[in-house]
């Protein structure tokens, strides 16, 4: 069984002069929501399209289920997507626009269309017109249109643009649930760092078409931690004394003898005091709570995110 489902290599894409997309080399394993987070124009989108062969890249290779889709393109059948807006039929109900688009793509599994709108909720004999839907609905109704057929991965190009905070949430708890207990993969992209931080395991960050950055969010979390940081003469003494004296284990220690404490049980004072008792010299003190968005602005050199 392969491990991930997409794996792309130095994947750059340019469009006449402009180079949108520089050497990615992203991961996405399976069963996982792998959050792509990126400004407007970062090249998310672009990236997207390749994946699902609706562009082409100029260098560089992308696997899909770890097969090259130049040699097998049924593997695009396994993908269900949303790319900018799905434009539906105005005057059909979801369901019937559902049936259209399902016999477009030549999608044969019965029931699919009743499937899909059960998963996102949405009510499968409501004859109520694309047109008067809202738009938390309208979204909802992209989302079962790329579950028809029963995808194993799903890549969704800003799937809760525009929605109010409620609707935000609600699709979240769906696309949570779709992974969890479905076991669907997800690739989705925002320029809005909460949204993705509340929903992927994994993180990538595009900045001028660059994959700066791909982690675990449960690492981000951890570094972001409110800690207090401590430098220190003697990493090894500071850090004996904490667990002999004050029973702290909750510690990491960094470059620079630098010990991260993630217990605030005890007040710096007297931590630097039982240090200072003890001839250990702390030479910086400090209570940290750097923040995602403090994060995304040094790695991408100070513009920030969103
Ligand atoms: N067909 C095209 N022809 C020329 N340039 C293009 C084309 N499609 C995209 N671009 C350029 O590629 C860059 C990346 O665009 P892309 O749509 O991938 O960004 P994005 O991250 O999805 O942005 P947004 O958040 O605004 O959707 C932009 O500078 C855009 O103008
Ligand atoms: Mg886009």
């Amino acid at each position: 069984m392969e491990k991930y489902s997409i794996k792309t290599a130095a994947l750059s894409k340019q469009y006449n002069d402009q180079a949108v997309v520089k050497n990615v080399s992203m991961t996405v394993p399976k069963g996982k929501i792998y959050g792509l987070l990126g400004r407007n124009g970062a090249g998310k989108t672009t990236i997207m399209k390749i994946l699902l062969g609706l562009a082409t890249a100029s260098s560089g290779e992308c696997q899909l289920f770890g097969q090259s889709p130049k040699e097998h393109p049924e593997v695009y059948s396994r993908i269900g997507n949303i790319i900018e807006t799905p434009s539906f039929y105005p005057y059909l109900s979801g369901p019937d626009n559902l049936k259209v688009f399902s016999k477009l793509k030549g999608q044969t599994q019965r029931n699919s269309v009743d499937k899909a709108l059960k998963l996102v909720d949405l009510n499968h004999v409501d004859h109520k017109r694309f047109a008067n839907y809202s738009l938390g609905m309208k979204q909802r109704l992209g989302i079962a249109n790329a579950l028809m057929n029963d995808p194993e991965l799903l890549i969704l190009d800003e799937p809760t643009n525009g929605l109010d905070p409620i609707g935000i949430a609600e699709i979240r708890q769906l696309l949570k649930e779709l992974a969890e207990v479905h076991g669907k993969t997800i690739l989705i992209s925002s320029h809005q760092l909460s949204e993705i931080e509340q929903i992927a395991d994994i993180i990538g960050i595009l900045h001028n078409g660059e994959l700066l950055e791909e982690c675990d969010m449960s690492q981000i979390a951890q570094h972001n931690q409110r800690h207090i940081s401590i430098t220190v003469s003697d990493v090894h003494q500071a850090t004996r004394l904490l667990e002999e004296n004050l029973h702290m284990s909750n510690y990491q220690v960094e470059e620079g003898n630098t010990i991260k404490l993630f217990d605030f049980t005890f007040e710096p004072q007297e931590i630097n005091h039982l240090f200072g008792k003890n001839g250990i010299e702390v030479s910086s003190l400090f209570i940290g709570s750097s923040n995602l968005e403090e994060h995304f602005r040094t790695i991408t050199g100070g513009v920030g995110i969103a």
